[in-house]
């Protein structure tokens, strides 16, 4: 009989330890080391999961000069969801894997029927269901009123078996929903285990890069909302997308934070409606909260998301602080750059809000990572500090510098032509956006270079 050995696996970044310790000795979590048995030739453990990594590589082809690499391009399949192809980089490419991560009952198993049905008439397609019944898939199917009902669906977790099914039908999408229910029989850890992700995941991708079907994989996340299993997981893959849902809010944004094949942080955004997810094709008014007088600490900005121009609503606060330990709270924001920012308003402007509570935050649920949003943001500081709102006919971005300097920032121009589009009538930007006399834009353009001039404007 092989003999038994225990390792421990940390369930967040894959690293093996021989002995159980309190936190993982490779990414430094706590708590997360599971002991895992192996048989003495560790198979799926070592070289197989290893090598999966790797299955990207066509390998086999010699030393070649790069020039000399065929380049044919990469031809993508439309889903028909012109949100889902935005995320994607412009649709399906043959022979790729997708991660698609999100809570329970965001949406996954529907948007991913949808994409099916949306490919159906140029690709053979498979969906792999190992959570549900056919029963419950085909009564979600004819909820969501898809124009065809002749969807190929299978029941079943095993991978031999799966892939077997997928070696004679030679589908070209196929949904596996979810890489946590699917076990390969070579390991005798449990479904779901890190060990089990790996290789079910090894396996899946080697497939796909050797025949060229494309294959989704949906993954459920953890409390805190990264996609459960090894981080290994992500590192297979081509494209990793992620489902969010601001809490309450019937709208579901779908965002890549990975894409070997296209712009990472692009977004599509969806509604949750009877009939399935709709596409939300101008996302730019759900971010903004149509006042009908203009009110003091809001301010209109225009951010960047992947390679949409957003239109969103940067709001502060600032009240005295009561007990003489003035709070910074930031929401969608980062705290550092309110910090920061508060700091270059006193130094620079002589604006002291040291005894007063700013709290700073996005509307709507968003995230904004980009300095774009540093001008908006100290500008709504002041309007909510002095009592006097900001036009609301008036848009600003710009970054600023620690010296007080108003810096630049990508694709101005565009988000001008956003701003625009949207009935914006003027603007603050940096002077080094200011857009070349040639463009016509329909908005009065202030360029400001230095601090001071953006607040004498307002
Ligand atoms: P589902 O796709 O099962 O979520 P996941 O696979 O991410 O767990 O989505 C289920 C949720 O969506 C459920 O709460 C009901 C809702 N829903 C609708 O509102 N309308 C619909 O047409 C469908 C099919 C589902
Ligand atoms: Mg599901």
């Amino acid at each position: 009989m092989a003999k038994l050995k225990s390792v421990y696996i940390c369930q967040s970044c894959g690293a093996q330890a021989p002995k159980w310790a309190g936190q993982c000795a490779e990414c430094g979590a706590w708590n997360t080391l599971m002991e895992a048995t192996v048989t003495a030739a560790p198979r799926g453990l070592g070289g197989a999961a290893r090598s999966g990594g790797m299955a990207g590589l066509a390998g086999g082809s010699g030393v070649q000069l790069l020039e000399s690499v065929a380049t044919e391009d990469t031809p993508r399949v439309s889903t028909q969801l012109s949100e889902v192809d935005r995320v994607l980089g412009g649709g399906v490419v043959a022979g790729s894997v997708i991660l698609i991560g999100g809570d329970p009952g965001i949406g996954k198993s529907t948007l991913l029927l949808q994409v099916l049905a949306g490919v159906q008439a140029q690709l053979k397609t498979l969906y792999i269901t190992g959570e549900e019944s056919l029963t419950q898939v085909h009564l979600r199917a004819k909820r969501l009123g898809l124009p065809r009902l002749d969807l190929p669906v299978l029941a079943e977790t095993s991978v031999e078996r799966i892939l077997s099914v997928l070696s004679a039908e030679k589908p070209g999408l196929v949904v596996l929903d979810s890489i946590q229910t699917l076990y390969t029989e070579s390991l005798d850890s449990a479904p779901g285990s890190v060990s089990q992700l790996r290789e079910t995941a090894a396996q899946v991708v080697r497939h796909a890069k050797s025949t060229g079907c494309a294959i989704v994989l949906v993954g459920h996340v953890t409390k805190e909302g990264a996609i459960a299993g090894p981080r290994v997981l992500e590192h297979m893959v081509d494209t990793v997308l992620y489902f969010e849902q601001d809490v309450g809010s019937r709208y579901r944004i779908i965002r890549a934070v990975k894409n070997r094949f296209g712009a990472v942080n692009e977004l599509g955004v969806f509604a949750m409606t009877d009939a399935g997810l709709k596409e939300v094709s101008n996302p730019s008014a759900l971010f903004l909260s149509r006042h009908d007088q203009p009110v003091p600490g809001s301010v209109i900005t225009v951010t960047r998301q992947g390679s949409r121009p957003l239109l969103v609503e940067v709001q502060a606060l600032v009240d005295a602080a009561p007990f003489g330990n003035p709070r910074r709270v930031t929401l969608g924001l980062e705290s550092n750059r309110l910090h920061m920012l508060l700091a270059v308003l006193h130094r620079h402007a002589g604006i002291a809000l040291g005894d007063q509570d700013v709290f700073a935050n996005v509307v709507g649920g968003m995230k904004i990572t980009e300095t774009a949003a540093d001008l908006p943001l100290l500008l709504a500081a002041l309007s909510s500090f002095r009592g006097r709102p900001v036009p609301n006919d008036l848009i600003v971005f710009g970054e600023v510098g620690l010296a007080g300097e108003i810096r630049p920032v990508q694709n101005g121009e565009e988000r001008l032509i956003e701003a625009a589009k949207h009935g914006f009538k003027r603007a603050i930007i940096p002077e080094a956006n200011r857009p070349r006399k040639s463009s016509k834009l329909d908005i009065e353009v202030l360029a400001v270079g230095r601090l001071d001039q953006a607040l004498a404007l307002i």
